[in-house]
């Protein structure tokens, strides 16, 4: 069976990184909007028959981005792929998995119907907020992991005076992950959150006075989580030294200027999300180029994704 790879608009370079590594190129699919502002576009090749690999992070614009998604797969479906698979490196809603209060939607769930409804048969996604999104998918949802990638990148600058720490306790298990690859002990911020831009931090769990922290994440969205736990680091004493390890770099509004004013030395994140081509100083980018063209080969030719997958 012929392998495409079919990307939207929100990672192109990803997306043709990975097309690469793979020994092809991203096969041709048009975008357009009509005056209106209605999304239309076009798989400009064929691919009946063919096992299609559609490469989409639901980064912002979150809303385009997913209709694009979900178009692009109907298109496919429509087109006689034989196989269809969804690659979000970046997975917008995740966070909205349950209600918080009453009358809300669980927004996850209805974007995991959407997908499923456009014909995709398998998803393929990295380092969700919380694993529990695969339950609400009844197609296979194979939960990649960039952490092994991400640790092997924070290791040079590791000490005996390093310290991982969790930002929030959902951040917890994340931190066990990163603390046992590194060689680490853990401390965990406990934080609660105010509004959509700010969180309170009521207290910190395990020794931080003189250590070297390295937050770790899921995400950075607006910074409000890094920020409140590096306050509350530099507070309980820790050295001014800090690091900042997350997969998912959305980086809105005045995120990294945010970042930026506070003593966090370097940021590595993943290109989940498409970085703007000047990047600042303090970013380090991993790509999640081997590890996707990796997995995306193996599902081509049925093979596991055991050592690629999330285990926490
Ligand atoms: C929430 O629990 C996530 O793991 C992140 O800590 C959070 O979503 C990051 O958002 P922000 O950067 O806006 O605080």
């Amino acid at each position: 069976m012929n392998l495409t790879i079919l990307a939207g608009s929100s990672n192109r370079s990803l997306a043709e990184a990975v097309a690469g590594q793979l020994g092809t190129t991203l096969g041709s699919v048009g975008i357009y909007r009509f005056p209106d502002g209605e999304l239309h576009l076009e798989v400009q090749q064929s691919i009946r028959g063919d096992d299609v690999f559609l490469v989409q992070s639901t980064s912002p614009p979150v809303d385009s981005n997913l209709l694009e998604l979900l178009l692009l797969a109907d298109a496919c479906r429509r087109a006689g792929a034989a196989r269809l698979t969804a690659v979000i490196p970046y997975f917008g809603y995740a966070r909205q998995d349950r209600r918080a209060t009453g009358r809300e939607p669980v927004s996850a769930r209805v974007v995991a119907d959407l997908l499923q409804v456009s014909g995709l048969r398998r998803v393929v996604a990295v380092d969700l907020h919380s694993p529990v999104l695969e339950g609400f998918f009844w197609v296979p949802f194979e939960h990649l992991t960039a952490v092994p990638t991400l640790a092997d990148t924070v290791r040079p600058i590791v000490t005996s005076k390093s310290v991982v720490v969790a930002p929030d306790l959902g951040a917890a298990r994340l931190a066990d992950t990163y603390a046992h690859l590194l060689h680490l002990p853990v401390a965990i911020v406990h934080k609660t959150r105010v509004s959509g831009e700010a969180v309170s931090v009521t207290g910190i769990t395990g020794a931080v006075r003189g250590r070297a922290p390295i937050i770790v994440d899921d995400m950075i969205s607006t910074g409000g989580t890094i920020e409140a736990a590096t306050r509350a680091l530099l507070s309980s004493g820790c050295l001014p030294d800090i690091s900042v390890v997350a997969t998912h770099a959305v980086l809105v509004g005045t995120a990294l200027q945010r970042l930026s004013s506070l003593p966090v030395q370097r940021l590595i994140v993943s290109n989940s999300v498409e970085q703007p081509a000047t990047l600042s100083p303090l970013i380090q980018t991993v790509s999640l180029g081997t590890l996707l063209a990796e997995a995306i080969g193996r599902l081509h030719r049925d093979e596991s994704l055991e050592d690629l997958l999330v285990h926490r």
